[in-house]
């Protein structure tokens, strides 16, 4: 099958490796030349994802049966719409679906109108006085969320990111006026306690959940620092978290079940793709968002897990049939490493090497992310560079295999998290939850 890949991290060089486990001719449209997806593919066209006539030219001249997209944004811009236009099924939602994650105030909408479970209290504002008039009126603290796409660098909360009401209400007015995200703030209540991730295939109004994930997204161990994009991430063999039941995850997946008929009942639009939800359990669980794919780093915890024909998978979605995969029953923990200064002021471009032989050795994968290949070279960018991920029995195990493959990446600048998937870090964390739900 001739397959269309559109992005360049290392989730997508994960959907890649996944895809070609099949029999895959692959075909990649990415904006930076990831070295990982460039070698599996049989062509590569270096463009913007968002541009949607270039994604659509290539599916077009590469003559592919199917279109994966990776990240939200080309989904946002209404790339799989428009492949569909030109007769090619997408493994991704097309725009008015991934508004649940391209608009939180219609997310945050849907829920309330729809009653589906896990919602916090919001209003969302496009003038700036009401906006801070609504803040002053509540009583606790609250979250302010620019609506539209933020890259994941939009969301500030009272007690963390804004020390007081008054920064809160100052960022509520910046974003509005100078239209962060498209411009319209979301204000909810705060929600504390420990996040997760539950990610679902999702065709037909069926939906398929994958083992649960925990992400970690400060940039320092100890979970101090500002917020990235996820600097590691682990599961447990048993699909659930230290955290996490059975009835917990099923609470979750009963969210995105209700949420996949409210988008259909909604737009009367099939839902096509993966759909990713982050949840937070304090003293309940609440919904944090959804996004319209899969999570970074997310994706390579449960593609490394995947067993079975995956193509054969992301073809029927985009067909609107749910098929059937599987995950090895081992936990998984993935690290990524980063260029010193990433998400704030990342250090300028340096050379980095990748010793593969090193990391497979140790008994890792490795999935190259923002990294771009000059010459033969390997350079760092201003985002996540490479992902290892470690698969064992045991969480200790894959933690140690990981941790030891970091040692193969070596680079000036570089840095990355010792404590994700440890079992001081997981303790830590377990602690905070009890006291939280006074237990
Ligand atoms: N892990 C966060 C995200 O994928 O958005």
């Amino acid at each position: 099958m001739r397959v269309m890949l559109v992005g360049g991290g290392a989730r997508e060089h994960a959907i890649a490796e996944a895809l070609c486990r099949g029999e895959v001719e692959l075909y990649a449209v990415m904006g930076n030349r990831n070295p990982g997806i460039a070698r599996l593919a049989r062509e590569v066209r270096i463009a913007k994802e968002t541009d949607v006539e270039k994604v659509v030219q290539a599916a077009e001249r590469w003559r592919v049966e199917l279109a994966v997209v990776g990240p939200e944004a080309p989904l946002c811009a209404g790339v799989a719409d428009r492949l569909g236009e030109a007769g090619v099924p997408c493994m991704g939602p097309k725009q008015r679906l991934a508004m649940v994650e391209g608009s939180k105030s219609f997310c945050r909408w849907l829920m309330s109108s729809y009653r589906i479970p896990g919602n916090v209290s919001y209003a969302s504002f496009t003038d700036a006085a009401e906006a801070c008039e609504f803040i002053d009126s509540i009583e606790g603290e609250v979250a302010v969320k620019p609506a539209g796409l933020t890259g994941g660098k939009g969301v500030r909360v009272m007690g963390e990111h804004l020390k007081s009401r008054e920064e809160a209400k100052a960022y509520a007015k910046e974003v509005i006026e100078r239209g962060i995200g498209g411009g319209e703030v979301v204000i909810e209540e705060k929600v504390e306690g420990e996040e997760f991730t539950v990610q679902a295939f999702v065709a037909g109004g069926e939906v398929l959940p994958m083992p649960a994930v925990q992400d970690h997204k400060r940039a320092f161990e100890g979970d101090r620092g500002h917020n990235t994009g996820g600097m590691g991430s682990y599961s447990l063999a048993s699909g659930l978290l230290p955290f996490i039941d059975a009835s917990d995850y099923e609470f979750a997946v009963e969210i995105i079940r209700r949420t996949v008929d409210a988008l259909r009942r909604e737009t009367g639009e099939d839902y096509r793709g993966v759909l990713y939800g982050q949840f937070m359990k304090g003293r309940e669980i609440k919904l944090i968002e959804f996004n319209c794919r899969f999570g970074d780093p997310e994706a390579m915890n449960v593609l490394t897990l995947l067993e079975g024909d995956f193509a054969g998978l992301c073809a029927g979605i985009a067909e609107g049939r749910l098929g059937e995969v599987d995950f090895r029953k081992l936990a998984s923990v993935c690290k990524y490493i980063v260029p010193r200064g990433y998400g704030v002021s990342p250090a300028p471009p340096a050379e980095i090497q990748v010793d593969e032989r090193g990391i497979a050795e140790e008994g890792a994968v490795v999935y190259y992310a923002a990294v771009d290949e000059r010459d033969g070279r390997l350079y760092t960018t201003t985002s996540r560079s490479v992902a290892v991920v470690g698969v064992a029995e045991s969480l200790e195990e894959a933690e140690a295999i990981a941790e030891r493959a970091t040692a193969h990446v070596r680079g000036e600048h570089l840095y990355h998290r010792r404590d994700i998937g440890t079992k001081e870090l997981i303790e830590r964390k377990l602690e905070r939850l009890r006291k939280l739900r006074g237990e």
